[in-house]
């Protein structure tokens, strides 16, 4: 068995009767610092069976009004974990892939094949992810989503559900209806 059907196999065990009981990918935010944002991706991630992790520092209390009024309830915060590192989160989350996101990366978004226990990285509001962890992942790891040439950035939360659709789909939305 090849390698990527061997991780089919290992993500189809994990799905029984459309209800995925692990999470398919997972999403990092590293250093998040806009409450409203987060708790978007929160939203998201319950929606979709994505793990979210938190890197610290983060620019707010996971208790914030600002956070729960994004409508949140308790199940959603189920699949959420905070690390006090990214190093932390990788040694403990081990990811088959880390694609990270920037409007500096140099591959298009839709562009590789992405499979079961793949992590996506995004980075801080005002300041996007730091060069160093950029460049310590190859070009085929560093995505970025197409804008207008006159564009900066998408916001956070709109680039996450952007990417993590793209994933979803590319696996038929297994788990989803
Ligand atoms: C508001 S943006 C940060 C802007 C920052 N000045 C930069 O250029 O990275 C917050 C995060 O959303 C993601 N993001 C926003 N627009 C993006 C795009 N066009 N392509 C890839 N990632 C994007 C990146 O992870 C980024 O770090």
């Amino acid at each position: 068995m090849n390698c990527e059907r061997a991780e089919h196999a290992v993500y189809n065990h994990r799905v029984t009767r459309g209800v995925l009981k692990e999470s398919m990918f997972s999403l990092i935010l590293y250093q998040p610092e806009i409450p409203p944002n987060t708790g978007n991706i929160i939203r998201l991630c319950a929606n979709t069976g994505t793990k979210l992790h938190l890197i610290e520092p983060l620019g707010f209390d996971l208790d914030e009004p600002r956070l729960k009024r994004a409508g949140l309830d308790y199940r959603e915060f189920v699949n959420v974990e905070v690390h006090s590192s990214l190093d932390e989160c990788l040694a403990k989350s081990a990811p088959r892939k880390v694609f990270a996101l920037s409007t500096h990366g140099v591959t298009t978004y839709s562009a590789p094949d992405f499979a079961a226990g793949d992590a996506f990285l995004f980075g801080p509001e005002t300041r996007g992810l730091p060069v160093e962890i950029l460049e310590s992942l190859p070009a085929e790891q560093r995505l970025r989503i197409p804008m207008r040439q006159e564009s900066r950035s998408l916001n956070l939360s709109n680039a996450a559900a952007v990417v993590i659709y793209e994933a979803w789909r590319q696996q038929d939305f297994a788990g989803g209806g």
